[in-house]
């Protein structure tokens, strides 16, 4: 795929700006719907960026948008049944009115098949471009205000465009992408073949870029890439290097950072954690399974012993770390020994809490061609069980915060008057009355009651 330049970028966005003004002698509107990954919401946030800076104003109502996006995910199969389903129902708005926009983008975009779905039964979207380009909006807005419409699937490759504009949707977290991409090829995953081979921003870009949400306000910076670990390749960078710069910046901030991948998890990495308060003492490990046969299987290059070593080393450099993970259930040729290796495991780390997924077959991938015996109802049971064993262990963790005085950054309104909701350092979600005028503090909270999904608590002011 050619580039696409800054330059360009702005240009399409100035011709598309003018078209708008023309064709509709009004403002129009422009609706994005994202699903999926926090990538994807990055992403989005890019998207409605741009959308903004060529003249649309954001609505959340559909049934008024001129331009209606969706920003898919290809992870799973029903993510992408329920997209679907959604562009499917939207053919009723269109006939409504044709001058309406529909566009399809993302991951699942990317995919040749569901493309290919799209230009022969979905015809009322006029516009589909994949995961990798994101920033390519303005200059195939163009050609489809133009009259044509659009099917771009060219290969995800390329550098990350710097200088996109950006519309956040928070004042108090914000999203950082730092690498795109991943070169890992999970036999399961899709991931690799829809976003590309790993690339990473500059790191004066990332800073700089998270100097200046810091002097703008914004007080939680989420780091993003597949695979932040092996965040710098070629560029002659480390995400250890890259942690510790940011934790330098001045300012009342922490920073996080997703996904980790356990084979890149160094001593450094935990090092770097340790070294500073910015940094929050929560790391998302996904392991997938607990059964090493089943983690060759998956190509993830790491053993359970070698990833407990890591939790082991972990905890005892980084006082009170949480961890988090994603775990597949049901892989194919999964037996119940296999899955008891993943209770196991889950019982010795003791998750805060966990993503759990059934396993999904997904076309192109190395697993889509394994021997799958087991039952779906063998899978959901498995997947019960799961869940029954993290919710005791999730439970049992909010109960020893109980009493305790937790750093909690408020974020907004809760789910009743009077309440305010953020999270602590360890990413647990905290409800506790205070006026409106805290959110965006961090706040000191007397933790007072333990929920299953939740921690209850009160400003140790009020006490
Ligand atoms: N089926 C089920 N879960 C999957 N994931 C990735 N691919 C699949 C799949 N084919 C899960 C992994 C990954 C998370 C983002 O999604 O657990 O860590
Ligand atoms: Fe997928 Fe594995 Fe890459 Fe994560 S590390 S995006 S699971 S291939």
């Amino acid at each position: 795929m050619e580039e696409y330049s800054p330059q360009e970028m702005r240009r399409d966005m100035e011709d598309v700006r003018r078209t708008l003004g023309s064709r509709y002698g009004r403002q129009p509107l422009a609706y994005v719907k994202t699903y999926g990954c926090q990538q994807n919401v990055s992403d989005s946030e890019r998207l409605m960026g741009m959308l903004l800076a060529m003249g649309y104003a954001q609505t959340d109502d559909p049934h008024r948008a001129d331009f209606i996006l969706f920003n898919t995910c290809a992870v799973r199969e029903s993510a992408e049944n329920r997209v679907l389903g959604n562009l499917g129902a939207l053919k009723s708005l269109y006939e409504k009115n044709p001058a309406r926009i529909m566009a399809v983008c993302g991951c699942m975009a990317q995919r040749p098949e569901i493309a290919a779905k799209v230009r022969e039964s979905y015809g009322h979207v006029r516009l589909l471009f994949g995961a990798n380009a994101p920033h390519r909006l303005p200059g195939l807005l163009l050609r489809v205000l133009a009259g044509e419409r659009v099917i771009d699937t060219s290969p995800p490759s390329g550098e990350i465009p710097e200088g996109v504009p950006v519309h956040r949707d928070g004042r108090v977290k914000a999203w950082l992408p730092i690498m795109q991409g991943c070169d890992n090829f999970c036999s399961y995953c899709i991931v690799p073949y829809v976003r590309g081979r790993e690339r990473s921003r500059p790191m004066d870009e990332v800073l700089s870029q998270a100097q200046a949400l810091i002097r703008e306000g914004y007080r939680e910076i989420t780091l993003l890439g597949q695979n932040v670990n092996s965040y710098g390749k070629g560029l002659g960078a480390d995400f250890p290097t890259l942690l510790r710069r940011l934790s330098e910046i001045e300012g009342d901030f922490r920073v996080r950072f997703m996904t980790s991948h356990p084979k890149d998890c160094s001593e450094a990495l935990i090092d770097a954690v340790a070294s500073s308060d910015k940094i929050c003492s929560h790391i998302h490990l996904p392991v997938q399974s607990g059964s090493g046969r089943i983690l060759r299987e998956m190509n993830r290059q790491y053993t359970p012993q070698e990833y407990l070593r890591l939790i082991d080393l972990a905890r005892e450099r980084i006082p009170g770390v949480h961890f988090t993970s994603d775990i597949i259930v049901g892989f194919p040729g999964e037996t119940e020994e296999d899955f008891e290796e993943t209770l196991e495991l889950v019982r010795r780390v003791r998750y805060t809490s966990l993503f759990t997924f059934l396993y999904s077959r997904r076309s192109g991938t190395k697993a889509a061609d394994l021997p799958d015996p087991v039952t779906p109802a063998e899978k959901a049971r498995r997947f019960q069980r799961l869940l029954d064993i993290q919710e005791g262990i999730g439970r049992s963790i909010h109960e020893e915060q109980v009493g305790r005085v937790l750093t909690v950054l408020a974020e907004g309104p809760g789910r009743e008057e009077g309440l305010l909701t953020g999270r602590t350092e360890s990413g647990i979600i905290t409800q506790f009355p205070a006026g409106e005028a805290l959110i965006g503090q961090f706040v000191p909270v007397r933790i007072t009651k333990a929920l299953n999904w939740a921690l209850c608590g009160e400003t140790e002011e009020q006490k």
